[in-house]
């Protein structure tokens, strides 16, 4: 028996779906290691469900060393298609059978699309096929989470990347990324800084060489910017010493500060450039965009992004 005044049953009817499954249901899912902490699957029921599809999107763990047979698998199973998180985004590169050139850029695989050649020697999303599929099947290999941090700054944050100059905190993988993406995106100056400074050397020397029309320098600027960002994983415990060095720097000389971390939903930096008088945002809408171009490659349709954020913000901060 459930102890007094203890629910018999979930209350909260926003995970139902208007269509049950049945043995016409088609899924996706994503894998990771660990993975019982992903918002994936409340977020992408969510927009699956506002499209009306009769579509699952589920959670595997998955062991880096059976990643091979788990994609193979979801392919056998005509899966419409995957997401990968920690740590197999870079794995997946080798694993896929196409490379689709956000993937190339970026040396990761953060979004697999299941696809089957037509009649006519196409490759075909599985999404798009009504009769059982005979054809070869294959597991094409794409990256949205550089555009999701471009997407963020734009939309969660009102910041066009072009002609900025921005404060990177991080030179890790996330780092890397979003320096080479602001870069691409044609910034007009990037400070880097990093705890271990020859990771920001490296990437300075990288991104003069892929993108010449970008001024890089490593440590803190002396007049203000336009953006700060942490890349860095300090501030996801409360303990956590601020990502930047205070004497060095103060947020008042940013116009706008942005988060990778979403969980707390305010760090001490955020908090910090809040109270300096700087727009903020946290990392939550990275996961949003990349997982709703992710949708949209699987489906062909536009995602209902609205929905989706809903759905997140409630798995990651409650209702
Ligand atoms: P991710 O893929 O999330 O970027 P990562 O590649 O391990 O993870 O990068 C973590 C980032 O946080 C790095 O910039 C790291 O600095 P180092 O390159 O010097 O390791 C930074 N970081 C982690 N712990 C830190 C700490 N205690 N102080 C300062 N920076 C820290």
């Amino acid at each position: 028996m459930p102890s007094s005044g203890a629910p018999l049953y979930n209350r909260d009817v926003s995970g139902l779906f208007a269509t049950p499954i049945n043995a016409t249901t088609r899924y996706c899912a994503v894998y990771g290691h660990p993975i019982k902490h992903s918002a994936s699957p409340a977020m992408q029921n969510a927009g699956l469900a506002a499209l009306g599809l009769n579509w699952r999107y589920l959670a595997f763990p998955v062991h880096p060393d059976q990643l091979q047979a788990c994609i193979v698998g979801a392919a056998a199973m005509q899966f419409i298609g995957l997401n990968l998180t920690v740590p197999h985004k870079l794995l997946a590169v080798e694993l896929v059978d196409a490379l689709d050139e956000s993937a190339r850029t970026w040396g990761a695989v953060n979004t697999i699309r299941f696809e089957t050649q037509t009649a006519d020697g196409t490759w075909t999303r599985l999404a798009d096929i009504k009769e059982p599929v005979t054809g070869p099947i294959r597991s094409h290999g794409f990256n949205t989470d550089a555009d999701a941090i471009v997407r963020a700054l734009r939309d969660d944050l009102s910041l066009e990347p072009r002609g900025a100059v921005v404060l990177l905190l991080g030179a890790g993988g996330a780092g890397r990324t979003a320096a080479l993406k602001l870069a691409s995106e044609n910034v007009r100056e990037l400070f880097l800084v990093n705890r271990t400074r020859a990771k920001a050397e490296a990437l300075a020397l990288e991104i003069r060489q892929r993108h010449p029309n970008v001024k890089v320098a490593v440590g803190y600027p002396n007049a203000s910017v336009d953006l700060v960002l942490n890349a860095t994983s300090l501030g996801l415990r409360s303990t956590d010493e601020l990502p930047f060095d205070g004497l060095a720097f103060q947020p008042s000389r940013a116009q706008a500060a942005y988060d990778m971390i979403y969980r707390p939903a305010e760090t001490a930096f955020l908090a910090a450039a809040r109270a300096a008088g700087c727009r903020t945002a946290n990392g939550l809408g990275m996961l949003l965009y990349q997982g709703a171009a992710a949708l949209e490659l699987w489906t062909g349709r536009i995602p209902p992004i609205d929905v989706m954020r809903d759905a997140l913000q409630k798995n990651v901060y409650g209702p």
